[in-house]
């Protein structure tokens, strides 16, 4: 197994360009007829994750959970080596569009992973359509991924929008709460994270007293929390996530708002509960993972895990464990050839994944089918309450697939 540029080991000069494949690999590629490459050449696989700013810590439990599946497979699959090129993202959405179009011109990967925010994710959904690329989203969460852009060659192993949110709406009546504001980062998956909880809230009664959006990736909630504390609602519902998220959740409970409203949310908790110390106790969530799961997959997960990186797993690990199992299983069964992609799509949908979420299957639309827990964070830790809601299915509004 190669990884041609780990986060430590990128050079200066290739992660402003992006840019990561040497020319000995290059020149190994395509030296060799094509039925031979299918079969004996390494896999390539290309990362598009942030290693920068606010979801820095989400990209890197990714890929070393994926990088570890692979490692814990013998560093690669079928007889062929597993090769990785890890791209930082660098969240820049503008950008991404132009920058994966290069990389996956040049690199010509068998399977690209990325990304977690869900402006680029809907680029990468949209140049795998054109490309054939196989994409394997192990975060982004547009509905659009497994719904309008959905394709073949297009996989997901995390969740739509509306997959972890909707649930909540049910969750919050069950608690007792009435009136509740939104407030979320004011792009795509913000968005519809927001209109997923209000779908089911408000079919069962509930009401919205105020929808606050707020500038991404900023995380100044003063202004805000004067006008939340005005409208004296029961409950806050809100879309947080990484460095934003404990910013969040430390000034929620210095302005003195945890004493008098419940916050829930989906994401806000996740990787983030220690770090945000005793302003994260209480709240409740959301969302396809717990950290106190109890099978035995999740018990092993988190030991290996956190002995390999020195970090604790989340659901962003998980779903970087479950790319590299879904990459394994699709490749075992095609003898690890990559050519007939007819059949690596059609291996790679029947797939059934023994994850530490427990297990998952995937929708027509390549969407995973998986059980949503409430949790409630206990002494730091996402602890698992009970489920939510079973087997939940994204609806895949618009795929021509389902
Ligand atoms: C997204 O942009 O889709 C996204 C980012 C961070 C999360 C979840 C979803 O924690």
């Amino acid at each position: 197994m190669t990884i041609k540029s780990s986060i430590k080991g990128f050079d200066r000069r290739t992660l402003i360009k992006g840019s990561a494949l040497s020319v000995a690999s290059l020149a190994i590629t395509g030296g060799y007829p094509s039925i031979l490459r299918a079969t004996t050449t390494p896999i390539k696989i290309g990362i598009f994750l942030p290693y920068t700013g606010t979801y820095a810590k989400l990209g890197s439990n990714i890929k070393d959970a994926l990088i570890l599946k692979i490692e814990e497979n013998g560093g690669g699959v079928s007889g062929r080596k597993v090769e990785f090129v890890n791209i930082d993202s660098e969240m820049n959405v503008s950008k991404s569009t132009e920058r994966i179009n290069k990389l996956i011109l040049r690199d010509k990967f068998d399977f690209l992973v990325g990304p977690v925010h869900s402006g680029i994710g809907m680029n990468m959904a949209r140049i795998a359509r054109k490309s054939g690329t196989i994409l394997i989203v192990p975060n982004a969460g547009a509905n659009e991924i497994t719904g309008k852009f959905c394709a073949p060659n297009i996989f997901r192993t995390s969740f739509s929008s509306w997959q972890t949110a909707y649930p909540a709406g049910k969750v919050l009546l069950e608690d007792g709460m009435k009136r509740v504001v939104l407030i979320y980062w004011n792009y795509a998956f913000g968005k519809q994270t927001a209109d997923a909880f209000r779908e089911s809230f408000e079919k069962g009664g509930g009401r919205i007293i105020a929808d606050i959006p707020t500038p991404f990736p900023k995380s100044e909630f003063q202004s805000f929390f004067t006008k939340i504390a005005a409208l004296e609602p029961d409950a806050v519902f809100t879309f947080y996530s990484g460095g934003g998220a404990i910013q969040f959740m430390k000034d929620f409970k210095r302005a003195g708002l945890n004493r008098r409203i419940k916050l829930y949310s989906t994401f806000l908790t996740e990787g983030t509960a220690k770090a945000a110390g005793d302003a994260s106790e209480g709240i409740r969530s959301t969302l396809h993972y717990a950290t106190t799961l109890k099978n035995s997959m999740n018990e092993r997960f988190k030991s290996v895990f956190l002995k390999k990186t020195g970090q604790e797993a989340d659901v962003f690990a998980v779903q970087g464990y479950d790319a590299g199992e879904l990459i394994i299983q699709g490749l075992k069964r095609t003898g690890g050839d990559t050519v007939s992609q007819k059949r690596l799509i059609e291996a790679m949908e029947s797939s059934k994944i023994q994850s530490p979420r427990g297990e998952i299957t995937f929708s027509k639309a390549h969407n995973p089918i998986q059980d949503i827990y409430l949790r409630e964070v206990i002494n730091g830790e996402n602890e698992m309450i009970k489920i939510a809601m079973e087997k939940v299915n994204d609806p895949a509004l618009g795929c021509e697939l389902i």
